[in-house]
């Protein structure tokens, strides 16, 4: 976190497998950004919003459900980038369904405008919001988005 829990808001920001590779990752889906450029973003939209951040990466399946069962302690709220645990974890769907805490489902490319098994998201029943297609922008709309929904209690 970028300040102690006790002071500002904290979001979660999961990102899950093959994130890491963003910059060479298919470009021409992915954009150029790398995760560090994106958690740059992040930070610096959070500080404007008076919000702590603490930003993470995983390509393990059971990892990404531990923090999110872990979320329920001290996180106001998330930002969950499943990647294609999205289109496949009900391990995932499972543990999201007992936050209680607005999670914002966001996807760098618009997962509608490819293959159909991408168009089906075990995130989206449980997400406050989804938004996709926006590149690294769409984070930092999350953020925004969270800091109006904490600040209201919803
Ligand atoms: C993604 C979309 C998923 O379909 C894909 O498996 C990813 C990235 C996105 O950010 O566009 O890994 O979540």
């Amino acid at each position: 976190m970028t300040a102690p829990l006790s002071e500002q808001p904290a979001v979660l920001i999961l990102n899950g497998p093959n994130l890491n590779l963003l910059g060479r990752r298919e470009p021409a889906i992915y954009g150029t950004d790398t995760l560090g450029d994106i958690e740059d973003l992040c930070a610096e939209r959070a500080e404007t919003l008076g919000l702590a951040i603490e930003f993470r990466q995983t390509n393990h399946e059971g990892e990404l459900v531990t923090w999110v069962q872990d979320a329920r302690d001290g996180a106001d709220g998330m930002i969950l980038n499943a990647g294609a645990y999205t289109h496949t974890s009900v391990a995932l769907l499972d543990a999201l369904s007992v936050l209680d805490l607005p999670v914002i489902e966001v996807h760098l490319s618009n997962p509608y405008r490819r293959e159909a098994f991408r168009h089906r998201s075990f995130v989206s029943p449980v997400a406050r919001g989804v938004i996709c297609g926006l590149g690294a922008q769409g984070y930092v709309l999350a953020l925004d988005a969270l800091a109006r929904l904490i600040d209201l209690g919803e």
